[in-house]
């Protein structure tokens, strides 16, 4: 059995094109339909109530479009609105970046003392330390609340000497209580990969939930027989879909989905 639907996949914008680019390399038969709430990002620095109604307006709006799952691309929105994303869905399947992170980092860490950087929203709730935990109930958890990464990386800026002196003093932490795995537990996160990493050991390791989740909603769908026929690949595979500003998500998730995404692609839509 298979399913032609697509794979919904929403984020507070343009970030979480880093899993979408990870969830085609995983499936490349799927047809995706993204939502990038533009007009309302960062979800990173509202609160969990905001958040969470922000979320469930952008997966009742993708349901819309006759998807046969949901991806969280957003950290904050996993970290606090999957439990109600699930009732709200009824049956469908409903996956964020969280787990699949947390999973990861607990299986790479060989000491168990892990950093999470991530935005404020995700750190205040504590879901990544709870989560590793399940994993590892022995790991300690630094959790390091980065937001001003999030605006650079939205600039564009993601190297020199800028965004080393903002690296350099949200790492700064780890110097005093050391750790063997960080997790990039941000969409804006990964692009910033090569500074982050030069500015910790070579022994550390560094882990990015777009690969992990990617496995995880392949796993999901295919036990659940959910996956498109192989070999069906489809021109129209990827629908862009923004709350706000054509060009600017076009220009800006380049950089994040790592080809170029024409702005005539983006189609605006409005959630009320
Ligand atoms: N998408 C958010 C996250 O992964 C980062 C951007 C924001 O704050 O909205 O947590």
């Amino acid at each position: 059995m298979s399913d032609a639907r697509a794979i919904g996949v929403f984020d507070s914008g343009v970030g979480g094109l880093t899993v979408l680019r990870a969830l085609r390399q995983a499936m490349p038969f799927e047809r995706f339909v993204y939502l990038g709430d533009t007009a309302r990002l960062p979800y990173g620095a509202k609160s969990a109530d905001t958040v969470s109604r922000y979320a469930l307006q952008c997966a009742v709006n993708l349901r819309r479009y006759d998807v046969k799952s949901l991806v969280i691309a957003c950290n904050t929105a996993s970290a606090v609105a999957l439990p109600a994303l699930r009732e709200a869905l009824g049956g469908m399947p409903v996956i964020g970046v969280l787990e699949p992170g947390a999973q990861a980092a607990a299986a790479t860490s060989a000491t168990g003392k892990i950093a999470v950087l991530a935005t404020e929203g995700t750190v205040r709730g504590g879901a990544y330390e709870r989560a590793i935990k399940t994993f590892n109930s022995h790991a300690q958890v630094l959790s390091l609340a980065c937001p001003l990464l999030v605006a650079l990386a939205e600039e564009g800026l993601v190297s020199g000497p800028i965004v080393e002196l903002v690296a350099r003093r949200y790492l700064a932490p780890i110097a005093v209580t050391p750790v063997d795995t960080v997790v990039l537990g941000c969409t804006h996160f990964p692009v910033f990969l090569p500074v982050l990493q030069s500015l910790l050991t070579p022994e550390h390791r560094w882990v990015d939930s777009a690969a992990t989740t990617a496995l995880a909603v392949r796993a999901t769908l295919a036990s659940l027989r959910l996956l498109a026929q192989e070999g069906l690949a489809d021109p129209r595979a990827v629908r862009f879909l923004a709350t706000d500003g054509a060009e600017r998500f076009a220009r800006v998730g380049s950089l994040f989905y790592g080809e170029a995404i024409p702005e005539s692609a983006v189609e605006v839509v409005d959630l009320a």
